[in-house]
């Protein structure tokens, strides 16, 4: 939450920084700034989103070769131009942009204001600003020193950014538990919360660790840590093209996502599926594969739609592998005492690899000995560099604030895992192992199948778009898939949308059915199918509106249902990567139909670095 930008070096700092911004909106879109060192500070915020400040400001000097910025995703303080980011100190001399929350920022405001100090913002981050000079003045020391200093007195999390008209070529950054990459030019620096604000500039990447600080000037990365001692920047080659973060002709990066799946989920097959060879190539479960067979316990961790594709994982898992799965919201496990055992594995599963609940709760599990096995969307985050071991879902760089095709690769993921370790348990058979490698190579061509019945989904979307509420109900399989659908539709839509499994309808939801409700049932050929049809007499007789995801050729729920969505036959395991698909559609179009920006919905970002 909240995107951070720098720039030092010949260049005109602005345009790097605003663009930056742009593709950091993402995460988080309450406020933007920036600040521009030139014969002085130069500080331009306003509360909105980046291309209003940009409006405002056009025509006003902007000249600078050094400039930070800040897209915010509020915490402490409303969205406002006043607690909007760059904050700037009492002696006016700094100029400092946070992403994250200082927790101990009510004791430190209450000692500064002890000291005479005053605030014009509700910010943690103009408290800690403000600490920083304090010291600075007190101390004699130079800036490093005093952020150093600083930083030893704060808890919470934080990625800052400084400028300092003494230093006018010079950014000072620090990190702890919010992400921070350093760019690498020809005598020029950049920085940012990912590598999108670079991507056209350099390829060459520093991923800066916790309690670690960078001085950066336009020739020369200085790394330390807050003991004061040099650590080598180490470099890491970005594998990223500008184009992977452009809308490419669609209206919206969610629906460009929707319709990249055919390609990132065979991506995400690509060079580790060996239907006809029969075999699925994964060094991060090879490596550990002897801790999958005597795994006497997986627990999964995630949060959001990464948490429904943990609980589909815990049916497959459990079915194939004979493993027990516990699937654990990582800010509920991390505040707990859970009981880890020897033999536990920990799965984290996360598109950024940087959500905050997730990132702390395996650090912790890390420091009782557990292994951690991370499922990681982003290259290079901080999950992927903490786990153990791990699998790129490589689905590129997922920008549409609600997850769609992160979800399928993470799912593409999770099944090639569970067949593996299924297989060398050999808690599977040949004949269905075989099967399902079959059916989980010809995903891409089922996806692509459905996406090109995607304006059926739209003119059914058209006439549930005034609903006020939502019931998405499936069994087995394909009960994560009603979760994550009713979560896409309260995220794109704003319509009040609850998943439940279908059976326990009955036990509360049953209740709110009546001729305006919409139910989603999730139906498609499976062992539960007769049951869910049952379920879907039990709505259509309290005359609910039923629509339904189901298996071409059913030719029993279209006499039922008010609306149907078809999918492609397929294995009962494999299905929920398909009937996901019209859902994800289904609330994109909902969304368009209400007039929702749905690639920033309200309230929301992309990636939460905030606990
Ligand atoms: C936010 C996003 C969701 C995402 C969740 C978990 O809520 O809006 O789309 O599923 O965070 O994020 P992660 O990056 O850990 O998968």
């Amino acid at each position: 939450m909240c995107g951070i930008v720098g720039y030092t070096g010949p260049k005109e700092a602005y345009p790097i920084v605003i663009t930056g911004l742009k593709r950091l909106e993402y995460r988080g879109y309450d406020s933007t700034g920036v600040a521009l060192l030139d014969n002085g500070l130069k500080v331009y915020k306003k509360k909105g989103r980046v291309s209003e400040l940009e409006q405002t400001i056009f025509g006003k000097d902007l000249h600078s070769h050094c400039g930070i910025g800040h897209t915010r995703w509020a915490t402490h303080g409303e969205p406002s131009d006043r607690n909007a980011h760059p904050h700037v100190s009492a002696s006016g001399k700094l100029a400092m942009i946070h992403n994250g929350i200082i927790e101990n920022y009510a004791q430190l405001k209450q000692e500064l204001t002890n000291k005479g100090y005053t605030f014009t913002s509700e910010t943690d981050t103009e408290v800690l600003l403000n600490f920083i000079e304090d010291i600075r003045e007190n101390n004699q020391c130079d800036l490093e020193e005093a952020v150093r200093v600083a930083l030893k007195r704060v808890t919470g999390a934080y990625v800052i950014l400084l400028l300092d008209t003494d230093n006018p070529d010079t950014i000072i950054a620090a990190r702890k538990g919010s992400p921070l990459v350093i760019g690498v030019g020809n005598g020029e620096h950049f920085l940012g919360s990912d590598a999108s604000p670079m991507l056209e500039y350099t390829k060459d990447v520093v991923y800066v660790n916790d309690y670690e600080l960078a001085i950066v000037k336009p020739d020369e990365l200085i790394l330390k840590n807050l003991g004061n001692e040099k650590i080598t920047p180490f470099i890491t080659k970005l594998d990223i093209e500008l184009a992977a973060i452009e809308k490419g002709g669609y209206d919206h990066f969610m629906l460009k996502e929707i319709f990249e799946q055919p390609s990132t989920i065979h991506d995400c097959l690509r060079g580790r599926l060996d239907a006809d060879a029969g075999t699925i190539t994964m060094s991060g479960i090879q490596n550990n594969i002897e801790h999958f067979k005597e795994a006497n316990r997986i627990i999964m961790v995630a949060c959001g739609t990464s948490w429904h594709a943990a609980l589909l994982a815990e049916y497959i898992i459990e079915e194939l592998c004979r493993i027990p799965v516990e699937v654990e919201y990582a800010s509920e496990f991390r505040y707990r005492n859970p009981v880890i055992n020897k033999g536990d594995i920990i799965v984290a599963i996360s598109q950024s690899g940087e959500t905050a609940d997730t990132l702390v709760a395996i650090e912790r599990a890390k420091e009782n000995g557990a292994i951690i096995f991370g499922i990681v969307n982003v290259v290079g985050s901080s999950i992927a560099r903490i786990s153990d071991g791990g699998a790129y879902t490589h689905a590129g760089p997922e920008i549409g604030v609600a997850s769609t095709k992160a979800f399928t690769g993470q799912l593409a993921v999770l099944t090639m895992m569970a067949l593996k370790i299924a297989k060398e348990k050999k808690t599977i058979s040949e004949e269905r192992y075989r099967k399902l490698l079959l059916e989980l190579e010809a995903v891409p061509e089922k996806v692509d199948a459905i996406l090109k019945n995607a304006g059926d989904v739209k003119k059914i979307a058209e006439k549930y778009k005034s609903a006020g509420d939502a019931l998405f109900l499936g069994r087995g399989y394909n009960f994560p898939i009603a979760l994550e659908g009713a979560l896409k539709l309260k995220e794109i839509s704003y319509i009040h949308a609850e998943g439940y499994p279908a059976a326990e309808m009955k036990h509360g939801p049953i209740a709110l059915v009546d001729e305006n409700l919409p139910v989603i049932f999730i139906a498609t050929q499976d062992s539960y199918h007769e049951k869910i049809v049952s379920n879907i007499q039990e709505i259509k007789a309290r005359k609910g509106k039923v629509i339904a995801v189901i298996t071409e050729g059913d030719d029993i729920i279209p006499g039922m249902a008010d609306d149907v969505f078809y999918v492609p036959p397929a294995d009962e395991i494999i299905a929920p990567m398909l009937s996901t698909i019209p859902l994800q559609l289904l609330s994109y179009y909902v969304g368009i139909a209400k007039g929702v920006d749905v690639d920033k919905p309200r309230n929301l970002a992309k990636s939460v670095t905030v606990e």
